[in-house]
């Protein structure tokens, strides 16, 4: 069972969270939301993974990207770590929701489950995941990190500008693209259709097969 993945339709469950009850499809609404996973409050890691997406809160903000942060202690206990995380990070404010789930349901459902890590009870932890999850309530992008490896929050605001610029153009970006670097045309755009659809121009990469595909621009 390989649990939620990219094209699924995020479960529209209803989470106890530092901001109150929050339905994830009501929380989501018109824009794009990362849902993202800890495996427990007060760690090493978690703690410098939140202070890393409050520091960056308000470039999310400026793309139409809500954040929801997941640990699965009760909420007394995300809002005690909250206090570690602003003093960790002095200036960064942990301004979005922090969702419980003492009872390690939600994580299953998301497929947040760490199969190596275990609480003192035996019961699997989160792992690292995070889903970008767009309007339409679907999975766009999901990261599956283990607990010892701190997610890059540089790579997760690259990811959410190369989803919005493939949602607005019918383009795709290559290896290592940053934000302002040149896309590529999907190759099921004609190159009867490239002149229209790309006015400012493009450009062909001259191959030994001869083939037009790997087409360059910028938009
Ligand atoms: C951490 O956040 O540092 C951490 C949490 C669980 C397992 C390993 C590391």
């Amino acid at each position: 069972m390989p649990g939620l993945t990219i094209g699924d339709t995020i479960p529209d469950l209803e989470l106890d969270t530092t901001h109150g009850r929050i339905r994830i499809h009501d929380y989501v609404g018109n824009g794009y939301a990362i849902v993202f996973s800890h495996p427990a409050d007060f760690t090493p890691v978690c703690t410098t993974e939140m202070a890393a997406m409050a520091g960056y809160a308000a470039k999310f903000e400026n793309r139409g990207v809500k954040l929801l942060g997941i640990s699965c202690d009760d909420v007394n206990s995300h809002k005690e770590w909250i206090k570690d995380i602003e003093a960790y990070k002095p200036g960064c404010r942990v301004t979005f929701p922090i969702a419980a789930d003492p009872k390690k349901e939600v994580i299953k459902q998301l497929n947040m489950v760490d199969p190596d890590e275990k609480d003192q009870n035996g019961q699997n932890l989160p792992s690292r995941t995070l889903h970008l999850v767009g309007p339409d309530k679907k999975v766009k992008v999901s990261f599956l990190y283990p607990a010892p490896v701190g997610r890059n929050t540089d790579e997760v605001l690259r990811v959410v500008d190369s989803i919005q610029k493939a949602s607005q153009h019918r383009v795709a970006t290559p290896a290592n693209w940053k934000a302002g670097d040149a896309v590529v045309i999907l190759p099921s755009v004609s190159n009867e259709e490239v002149q229209k659809l790309f006015p400012g121009g493009f450009e062909v990469k001259d191959l030994p097969s001869g083939k037009d595909y790997l087409r360059f621009t910028k938009v």
